[in-house]
């Protein structure tokens, strides 16, 4: 065991399997004490268990740790309240939310069904605000706290998951927001978009050249969550971590400008527009476009 995290209490969503229970080993071993939720649902999000969250819990106890279980749904406000006030019932306070919990429907967007849209956006985008919504009055009142959103590189777009880009986008919006307005009280917030072997990564059509285990995560959440962390005034990032690979993502910003002379029009936009301000490309319709090429290589015959 290690001291990165001592005295702390720490919560992770989704932490019966995967990524999440990683993260929630990895704190439990490094000193803190920790709030297991896991609403122990299909990959889908369908039958739901508290045995999940459970079995983390034993696991932690087994190696000497503290843990607690919730096994609420964290899309809804009750869910988001009962980790929360877990935390503060059972320990005291809350210096750490890592919201790790997460489902997949995947569906081109021409089929996606309301349902499907709904059910993945809640869990994502609903399931980090509901924690985060708790947990930043608890940790504005204690003038310290770290709140962690989980995203994934599919924020720049998906082919097939355009419910799932659209939380996890919305997800870094919500971090960078809580980032600006819980700085004047001490409270960071960042993000980490992983590639790790999961039940749900094994889901992905193409095959993942960066990867790694949920272990090396869990490295880089512990020490998002510790004081090193904090002293650096980490606060408004998001970080891949894949196998050896830390990354940190861009600030969005304005890439070009050009002003006009007098009110634009259209015709004066479609003069200006291509050759002065332009486009950014889409580093992913590139690598689409080289697949689909590559594909149409191979299937030639003779080619
Ligand atoms: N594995 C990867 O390579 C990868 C890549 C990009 C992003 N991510 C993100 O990392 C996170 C963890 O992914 P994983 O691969 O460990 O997935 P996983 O399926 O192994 O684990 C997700 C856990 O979340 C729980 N969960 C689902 N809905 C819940 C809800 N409403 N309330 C509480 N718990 C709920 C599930 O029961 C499950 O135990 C997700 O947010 C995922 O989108 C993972």
């Amino acid at each position: 065991m290690g001291n990165f995290l001592d005295g702390k209490v720490i919560a992770v969503t989704g932490a019966g399997r995967g990524i999440g229970r990683a993260v929630a080993l990895a704190c439990a071993a490094e000193g803190a004490k920790v709030v297991v939720n896991d609403y122990g649902v299909s990959i889908e999000g369908g039958e739901p268990t508290s045995q999940i969250a459970e079995a983390a819990v034993e696991e932690i106890a087994a190696a000497g740790g503290e843990a607690v279980a919730v096994a609420d749904d964290v899309s809804t406000m009750a869910g988001g309240r009962r980790i929360v006030d877990t935390a503060v019932e059972r320990f005291g306070r809350l210096d750490g939310v890592v919201c790790v919990a997460g489902i997949l429907r995947e569906r081109m967007l021409f089929n996606m069904s309301e349902e499907e849209w709904d059910l993945v956006v809640a869990t994502h985008l609903k399931g980090t605000f509901t924690v985060f919504r708790a947990a930043s009055a608890v940790m504005r009142r204690q003038r310290s706290g770290t709140l962690i959103g989980f995203t994934s590189g599919n924020h720049q777009g998906s082919v097939a998951q355009a419910n799932y880009a659209s939380a996890k986008g919305g997800i870094i919006s919500l971090v960078r927001s809580a980032a600006l307005g819980l700085h004047k009280y001490g409270v960071t917030a960042n993000c980490v978009a992983p590639v790790a072997r999961t039940r749900m990564s094994a889901n992905v059509p193409m095959e993942l050249k960066e990867i790694g285990e949920p272990e090396d995560v869990a490295a880089l959440v512990v020490y998002l969550l510790s004081e090193r962390a904090r002293e650096e005034k980490i606060t408004g990032q998001v970080y891949t971590i894949a196998g050896p690979k830390i990354a940190v993502w861009a600030q969005p910003r304005e890439l070009r400008a050009g002003y006009a002379e007098g009110a634009w029009t259209p015709e004066k936009i479609a003069d200006f527009l291509p050759g002065t301000v332009g486009t950014d490309p889409m580093p992913l319709l590139a690598q689409l476009e080289a697949m689909a090429q590559a594909a149409a290589t191979h299937q030639r015959p003779n080619a």
